[in-house]
């Protein structure tokens, strides 16, 4: 790691309610060599964390009680839920949505030392049937599999597993604690005594030209998407008008157009892929449609 990364969380963890933790932290960074020396030489089931000890690519920091409870709540976690920590630390995140949510999870931590806590951790929760530790580099790591991803990283971590997250199936929760994603704007975030939390839904792919079928109508309409905001035009006679309040929600996507005729039409659909399926209001008719997605 290095001492600009180290530099930097000790920057940004030095807030009233972690005051402690940030001042653990420094006492590490001044103290770095000789806190590994030590920790080396502890046998790994009395192995006793250091606020602020060095990881791969940021130190570690507990998350609180309060923050990460809220955190799960804003993922609204159920028990159909496989929840993937990155860089779990202690494993405090996972357990938690084992114990208290009835999810199955898994923590993906560098430290050997810290796997094998959180392992203990666990059994000691009474969830190590529902809850896995492994030692892994969550930049190497496969969490595809995760419906929830949580973490308490660092600004630049996050905007480097944006793309990796953003490849995830449409409708993956993600919750993090303190750092947003950059142009990735939060679909809603919280201040818990000046603690924050951001969360994202994975949207579906949808920018490119949907060829829209519905009975004998039939529709063009391009769509550019920047993350989860939606903007689009639709072919109408000698030219295009925009779409009205588009929507994109994970895979749920909503707009309205106005055709030549001066008529609405409503659609709301489901994309999976290159198709979107889904009902055309017009009035108060509902009628279902098909499109298929040609271009980017
Ligand atoms: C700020 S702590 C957060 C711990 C836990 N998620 C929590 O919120 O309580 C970050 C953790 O990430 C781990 N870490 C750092 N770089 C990592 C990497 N590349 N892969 C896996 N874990 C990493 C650190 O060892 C540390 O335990």
């Amino acid at each position: 790691m290095s001492l600009a990364r180290t530099g930097s969380i000790l920057n940004l963890h030095r807030s009233a309610p972690l005051a402690a933790c940030a001042l653990a932290a420094l006492a590490f960074a001044l103290g770095a060599a000789g806190a590994s020396a030590q920790q080396a030489a502890t046998p790994a089931s009395t192995f006793e964390p250091v606020v602020g000890q060095q990881g791969k690519d940021v130190i570690w920091v507990p998350t609180t009680p309060m923050i990460l409870e809220r955190m799960l709540r804003m993922a609204q976690v159920t028990p159909r839920d496989i929840v993937v920590d990155l860089g779990s630390g202690d494993g405090r995140i996972a357990i938690a949505a084992a114990k208290d949510f009835g999810a199955r999870a898994r923590g993906l931590e560098y430290n050997p030392d810290m796997v094998a806590l959180s392992k203990r951790e666990a059994i000691k929760a009474g969830v190590a049937d529902r809850v896995t530790f492994e030692e892994a580099d969550i930049f190497k790591a496969d969490f595809s599999n995760a419906t929830v991803v949580t973490m308490y990283l660092l600004p630049n971590l996050n905007r480097d597993l944006r793309p990796i997250i953003l490849k995830m199936k449409p409708g993956t929760r993600v919750a993090s604690h303190q750092f947003d994603m950059g142009e990735w704007e939060a679909d809603e975030q919280c201040d818990l005594a000046g603690r924050q939390c951001f969360f994202w839904i994975v949207p579906a792919q949808v920018g490119g030209t949907w060829k829209i079928k519905s009975g004998a109508a039939e529709y063009e309409v391009a769509l550019k998407q920047t993350f989860q905001k939606v903007t689009g035009l639709v072919n109408v006679a000698n030219g295009k008008s925009s779409l009205r309040e588009p929507m994109l929600r994970a895979d749920h996507l909503r707009f309205s157009l106005v055709d030549d005729k001066g008529v609405q039409h409503d659609f709301d659909g489901r994309v999976s892929g290159t198709s979107l399926k889904g009902t055309m209001r017009t009035g108060a008719r509902s009628v279902p449609f098909e499109a298929t997605r040609t271009g980017d």
